[in-house]
């Protein structure tokens, strides 16, 4: 079988302790991919890390919303490994509340995890990719995004602003060797939704591991394409 066209390289991906991170973590490794686990609980991302062998993973204790120690980790993964080929922007934080609950609070934590949260480790790997002319950056959105759904104005918003955020991202790096991709993504069955009321059973619903494979698959297109937007949805619908 011939090589993976991502073995070798290096990625860093966040919230990579849960979820849709953990399994991209675990499907890029297999493709012998480097990966750096980026999440806010050291001893969660070793956990996500079971099963895979130890030179496969680092895990980098790091909260997306501080600006600071995202830079301060992307330069240590960069030194201790030379470079980042592949930036996974996953971590995120889910809210459902009738508009006139949602407060100011929960309203500025969405937006720090998930569109700060994107921002700040998208800025600080772009130099490394632009100075190599090769790199890709995955931004995960969601249908929320793209239905609109009720209860979901904050949560909604955020994901509006990163599918902008990485549509105008895409044209500004395209010439320069960086390939750029929006995951938008249908109901998924991950911890995020534990304790909370589900638009679809859980059982009907994506699982991390098709959303990684998706991901993969994107990332593994020639070099000379981009899949710039990948949308994918549990045949069973997004309600029912
Ligand atoms: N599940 C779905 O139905 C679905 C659908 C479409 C899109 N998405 C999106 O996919 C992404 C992953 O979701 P998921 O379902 O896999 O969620 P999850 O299982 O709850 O995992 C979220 C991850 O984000 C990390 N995280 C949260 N806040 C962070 C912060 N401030 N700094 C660093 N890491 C942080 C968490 O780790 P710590 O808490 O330990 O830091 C965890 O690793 C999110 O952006 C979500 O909006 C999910």
């Amino acid at each position: 079988m011939a090589p993976s066209l991502l073995a070798g390289k290096t990625a860093m991906v966040t919230g990579a302790s849960s979820g849709i991170g953990k399994a991209l973590t675990h499907a890029l490794a297999a493709e012998g991919v480097r990966v750096a686990m980026v999440g806010r609980d050291a001893g969660r991302l070793e956990r996500a890390a079971a099963g895979l062998a130890a030179e496969a993973t680092t895990a980098w204790a790091c909260d997306v919303r501080d600006d600071a120690v995202v830079r301060e980790t992307v330069a240590g993964i960069e030194a201790a490994w030379g470079r980042i080929d592949i930036l996974v922007n996953c971590a995120g934080v889910y809210l459902s509340a009738a508009l006139p609950d949602l407060t100011n609070e929960q309203w500025d934590d969405l937006w720090r995890t998930n569109v700060s949260g994107t921002l700040f480790p998208t800025r600080a790997v772009l130099p490394g990719m632009l100075a190599r002319k090769d790199g890709i950056i995955v931004v995960l959105s969601s249908v929320a995004a793209h239905r609109d759904f009720a209860t979901m104005t904050g949560y909604g918003t955020t994901k509006h602003a990163v599918t902008g955020f990485a549509r105008a991202l895409t044209n500004e790096v395209r010439q320069d060797g960086v390939r750029v991709v929006t995951v938008v993504a249908g109901p998924v069955d991950t911890p995020l939704w534990d304790g909370l009321s589900t638009p679809i059973e859980r059982a009907d619903m994506l699982t991390p591991g098709e959303v990684a494979l998706a991901i993969v698959h994107a990332m593994t297109v020639s070099p000379t394409q981009v899949l710039e937007e990948v949308l994918l949805l549990p045949q069973a619908g997004v309600y029912h």
